[in-house]
C-alpha cells in the first residue's frame, strides 16, 4: 500500500517567527502520526528557523521552487545544493502559481526536476488544468502534455523519487475542490499514463497527491479515493489545528 504523504504549501505567507510559532504548535498535534508522511514548505527565509524546530520530528521540510543550476550569477535564485544545506528534502516544482505570474513551462519544470533529483531533493511535481481548459474537456490532455513535458528524460529509476500533485487550478485557493469523484478520475488517468511510461508495476507505487482547498471537513472524502494517496495543503497549512486535522484523516484511513 502507498503511504500517504501530507504537504503544506504556504506560499508567500510567514516570517521566520511565525512560522515557528506554527511549526512548534504542529509537532506536539502530530506526535502520534506514525502512518503518514508529513512536509510543511515554507517560504525560503523561515526554512532554517523551521529545519531548526522540527529536528527530531518526523516532519519533513520542502521548498517551493528550486532554480535548475548550482551556482552563479542568477540574481534572485535559490539552488539545489542550498536547499539540501538549509535541511530540504522535498521540493515543490511547477506549481500552478509559478506556471501563471512567473511564465514556467513545462520545459523549465522538466530542467528543476532534473537538478533536484541530482541533489536527492524529492521533486513534488504540480499538474492540473484551468477552467477553461476542463469546460473545453481538455483535462486529459493538458495533463499528459504536462506530465510528457515534465517528466521528458526521466527514468523509472528516478520517478520513484517523485511525488506527483494533481492540482486543478480552479480548485487552488477558491473553497470550491474538486469532487472525490473527479479527483479519482483525474488521478486514475495520471497513474495509467505514468504506467504507460514506466511500466505498471512502478506507476502503482508512485504517489499522487491532490491539491486544491482541502480542508478537514473535505480530506476524508478525498484521501479515501483508491488512487489519491495524500493532499497538497494550501490555506489549511497555514494553522496547526487544521493542518493536523487533515493528516490525522490521512493516519486514519491508513491504519484501516
Ligand atoms: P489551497 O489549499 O489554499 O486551495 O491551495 C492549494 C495549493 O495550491 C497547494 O499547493
Amino acid at each position: 500500500m502507498r503511504k500517504k504523504i501530507i504537504a503544506g504549501n504556504w506560499k508567500m505567507h510567514k516570517t521566520p517567527a511565525e512560522a515557528v510559532q506554527l511549526v512548534n504548535e504542529l509537532k506536539v498535534k502530530v506526535v502520534n502520526i506514525h502512518h503518514v508522511d508529513m512536509i510543511v514548505c515554507p517560504p525560503y527565509l523561515a526554512i532554517p528557523a523551521v529545519q531548526a524546530s522540527l529536528k527530531e520530528t518526523a516532519i519533513r521540510v520542502g521548498a517551493q521552487n528550486v532554480f535548475w543550476e548550482d551556482q552563479g550569477a542568477y540574481t534572485g535564485e535559490i539552488s539545489a545544493p542550498m536547499l539540501v544545506n538549509a535541511g530540504c528534502s522535498y521540493v515543490i516544482i511547477g506549481h500552478s502559481e509559478r506556471r501563471q505570474y512567473f511564465h514556467e513551462t513545462d520545459e523549465t519544470i522538466n530542467r528543476k526536476i532534473k537538478k533536484a533529483l541530482e541533489f536527492q531533493l524529492k521533486p513534488i511535481f504540480c499538474i492540473g488544468e484551468t477552467l477553461e481548459q476542463r469546460e473545453a474537456g481538455q483535462t486529459f490532455p493538458v495533463l499528459k502534455t504536462q506530465l510528457d513535458g515534465g517528466l521528458a528524460g526521466i527514468d523509472a529509476a528516478a520517478i520513484q523519487n517523485i511525488v506527483i500533485a494533481y492540482e486543478p487550478v480552479w480548485a487552488i485557493g477558491t473553497g470550491r475542490n474538486a469532487t472525490p469523484e473527479q479527483a479519482q478520475e483525474a488521478h486514475q488517468f495520471i497513474r495509467s499514463t505514468l504506467a504507460e511510461k514506466f511500466g505498471r508495476p512502478i506507476a502503482d507505487g508512485l504517489r499522487i497527491q491532490y491539491g486544491g482547498s482541502v480542508k478537514p471537513e473535505n480530506a476524508e472524502a478525498l484521501l479515501s479515493q483508491p488512487d489519491v494517496d495524500g493532499a497538497l495543503v494550501g490555506g489549511a497549512s497555514l494553522k496547526a489545528d487544521s493542518f493536523a486535522d487533515i493528516i490525522q484523516a490521512a493516519e486514519n484511513l491508513s491504519k484501516q
